[in-house]
């Protein structure tokens, strides 16, 4: 089964970016876990991060047509974008939203995210392990195990 796990903007600055708040691993290591995660549920990853928003909403449209579910940290975009929570909405198969940092103990403008109303279930201040918190979720979902 095909998940996609897609990353928002400054996020290929992991590890290099305030890493007081979001730690010293890199996107390649959390590309990592993931891979390892998915792999002992028998899933195909598919892995991107862009700084640009219409980039992610065209791996959305993609995953709409192959995937079994999917994890996104649409980073600053999950305050902003409309177009994103309703690329997402045009999914039929379970959506997780992951930050990094608890988002709820920083700035007022990171308490409003536009995806949590779509997403299936929301992981936040976990590190990168809610990347992995989220794609063993989905392998309870898919039954893989
Ligand atoms: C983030 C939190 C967002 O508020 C921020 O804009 C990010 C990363 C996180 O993973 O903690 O870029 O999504």
């Amino acid at each position: 089964k095909l998940v996609f796990v897609l990353n928002g903007p400054n996020l290929n600055l992991l590890g290099k970016r305030q890493p007081q708040i979001y730690g010293s691993d890199t996107l390649a290591d959390v590309e990592a876990l993931c891979r390892q995660t998915g792999g002992a549920f028998g899933f195909d990853i598919r892995f991107h991060q862009s700084n640009a928003e219409h980039e992610i909403i065209d791996w959305i449209h993609e995953a709409r047509e192959t995937a079994s579910g999917l994890v996104i940290n649409p980073a600053a975009y999950t305050h902003t974008s409309v177009a994103i929570l309703d690329a997402l909405n045009t999914l039929e198969v379970p959506v997780f939203e992951v930050h990094i940092s608890n988002v709820h103990r920083r700035e007022p403008f990171r308490h409003h995210s536009y995806v949590s109303g779509v997403a299936t279930g929301v992981i936040a201040g976990y590190g990168i392990q809610g990347y992995e918190m989220a794609i063993r979720r989905l392998g309870t979902l898919l039954g893989q195990g």
